[in-house]
């Protein structure tokens, strides 16, 4: 996720306050940075740089050739526009009135910028943070309200999530602020004043913070912080002390990045949405280049992917075909590459991949575009390999993910799939427009029901501490549950290091259930309600032969404690979309299991983030 730290005194030298405030965020994985820098009433100097920060600091000889006491900077993780020098931050009007940079998403870029246009601006960058700061100049121009005023009149326009920094010409020493939905906090020193979206980024000058509230403006001078509200009156608030450690400040005070992660959720599923649901409910994919007549022709979806994300594929493969009726098959990377697939023309591949550079699937894109199909990429890092060989890309917003075991990264993949989904079904005539609409409908209030399941999650926790010592966990569902549970095998496996299998529950009769006795733990997944009787007589026989069961199932089916040991209820949803709610536990389950039996959670023995090998 990008980050974002600005600072303004008296005396000492901006930028390498800025360079090592950034380098306190490059956990969080960037792309490009950048920073500005402005000494007294001279003209702000910009300098960006793609790739690490070590890049940025070499050309500003750690920034000491870059003089002034007030600016700045930032670390880009590309979401408009691929990542390079010129989209890199900070942005900048022509005539260098207004300089800012922004973390978040401006989702009605596109509009403002046609609307920026016609009075004249023009645009050097892919971003949206440019149409930001013109936008901003724009305001402050027109009506000459002065900075706030300016800042207040953009946010009225932007529809999104903000945090943004901004530097005026006409105000030497001042930076200006404004946030929605987008952390950011205000420090002040003796005499200094600081900026940052997170607090490891100004931790070692000051642990003085204000947090800046949603829709709420800020003006900082040398020592001095001034708040405003939407209308421009003055907001009075304290300052806070921050009492963390840097490396839990980097958490953001979780333990564990995965927690965070799991937290990151509705946020993450939020964002990938919003980059295609239009505001009166409909889809558009213009972003991905598919056209609505490709959407209309394809014969056959072949999805291809590895590890949690071709599970993404499995329980999407049950969405398309139900919404679509169209076949669609599934396939491990690692085993499509090498088994002479037949496509062709009429095809469409879609690639899963949070990281975009995973091997396999990269070599089966490429096999697949050999063969003469269509590739789509569901990629999160922008610019990544599969991003830029695939010939269309729907971009997951899920931002960097730092824990090996994936979590958000796979909820914006299940959602950009079922929005896919919903898509092809609705232009192919499978679905009406009464429908989608209430599809859409629905699919807003999910990170609302996500939330939910994350905050119950001490029950979890409890339930969890109780099976630390297990040696193996069986997980069965049928359906589209099915291949929640092959996620939340995998996540139980990968970081508690227990043995555990995902199992469609009609196959246990057929082997598998002669490795239950006492105690093992079973876990049902039976959020399809079609499916909810058979699932659980599957249970019952487990039950028999001595498993402790666990069940997840919807809100209403308040029977099933008359069976299992321990349940969890998911908000009633679409069946569609239950994949997204149910498999919330499966992650926490793994997660504290793997706290329980002290294991490192976040870097899981003999794994990598990026598997780039085959
Ligand atoms: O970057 P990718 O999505 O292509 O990675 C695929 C798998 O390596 C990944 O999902 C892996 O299975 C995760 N560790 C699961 O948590």
């Amino acid at each position: 996720m990008c980050g974002i730290v600005g600072f303004t005194n008296r005396k000492i030298q901006a930028a390498p306050v800025l360079l090592e405030g950034l380098s306190r965020l490059e956990y969080r994985g960037y792309d490009s940075a950048g920073i500005a820098v402005r000494d007294q009433d001279k003209d702000t100097v910009v300098v960006r740089a793609k790739g690490r920060l070590k890049i940025l600091e070499e050309k500003t000889n750690s920034g000491l050739s870059v003089p002034g006491t007030c600016g700045i900077g930032h670390t880009r993780w590309a979401t408009h526009g691929e990542p390079s020098e010129t989209n890199a931050h900070p942005h900048v009007t022509e005539d260098m009135n207004v300089v800012g940079v922004h973390n978040g998403i401006i989702e009605n870029f596109s509009e403002l910028k046609d609307k920026l246009e016609k009075n004249g601006y023009t645009f050097y960058s892919q971003t949206d943070t440019e149409v930001a700061v013109k936008l901003v100049d724009y305001y402050y121009k027109k009506y000459q309200g002065g900075p706030i005023d300016a800042l207040a009149k953009t946010m009225v326009r932007v529809r999104g999530s903000y945090a943004l920094a901004i530097m005026f010409k006409d105000y030497p020493g001042e930076i200006y602020v404004a946030r929605k939905d987008s952390p950011m906090i205000v420090g002040l020193g003796e005499d200094e004043a600081y900026v940052a979206s997170d607090v490891p980024a100004i931790l070692k000058y000051t642990r003085t913070v204000y947090y800046v509230e949603n829709l709420e403006m800020a003006r900082l001078e040398p020592g001095k912080a001034t708040f405003y509200d939407l209308n421009g009156d003055e907001v009075k608030k304290d300052t806070v002390q921050i009492e963390w450690d840097a490396e839990s400040a980097e958490k953001g005070g979780f333990e564990h990045f995965m927690m965070k992660e799991i937290h990151e959720q509705p946020v993450a599923i939020r964002d990938t949405m919003n980059s295609v649901l239009t505001p009166d409910g409909h889809i558009d994919l213009s972003s991905t280049g598919l056209t609505e007549e490709q959407i209309r022709n394809f014969k056959n979806v072949t999805i291809v992917a590895c590890g949690s994300a071709w599970h993404v594929g499995m329980a999407s493969q049950y969405v398309f075909e139900d919404l679509v009726r169209m076949p669609v098959r599934v396939e491990l990377a690692s085993e499509f590459r090498y088994r002479n697939p037949i496509l062709g023309e009429g095809d469409l591949v879609i690639i899963i991949s949070q990281s975009g550079e995973t091997a396999d699937s990269l070599a089966a894109l490429r096999e697949a575009k050999d063969l003469g199909a269509t590739t789509l990429g569901i990629v999160n890092v922008v610019g990544s390999s599969i991003a830029r060989e695939a010939d269309h890309v729907f971009y997951t917003l899920a931002g960097p993910e730092i824990a090996v075991a994936t979590t958000k990264a796979y909820s914006a993949q299940l959602i950009a799939m079922d929005i896919l989904a919903m898509e092809f079904a609705y232009l192919r005539g499978k679905m009406d427009e009464k429908k989608l609409l209430c599809m859409t409908a629905e699919m807003r209030t999910l990170p609302d029901k996500i939330q939910q399941l994350i905050e119950d999650k001490e029950r979890i926790q409890w339930f969890a501490s109780k099976f630390a010592n297990a040696q193996d966990v069986f997980f069965i569902g049928r359906g589209l549950d099915y291949a929640i549970c092959l996620e939340g095998s995998l996540k139980m496996k990968e970081i508690s290091y227990i043995h555990s299998e995902a199992y469609a529950a009609g196959e246990l009769k057929h082997g598998t259930i002669s490795l239950i006795e006492d105690g093992i733990l079973v876990i049902g997944v039976m959020t399809q309600n079609d499916l909810y009787e058979k699932t659980l007589s599957n249970m019952v026989e487990v039950k028999s032969r001595g498993a402790y069961l666990a069940g997840i199932t919807n809100y209403g089916h308040y029977e099933i404690e008359d069976t299992v040991n321990f349940n969890v209820y998911i908000p009633k949803t679409d069946p569609h979309f239950s994949a997204t709610l149910a498999v919330i536990p499966l992650q926490l389950t793994g997660y504290y299991l793997a706290v329980a039996r002290g294991l490192d959670v976040d870097k899981p023995r003999n794994l990598a983030k990026s598997v780039t090998v085959e």
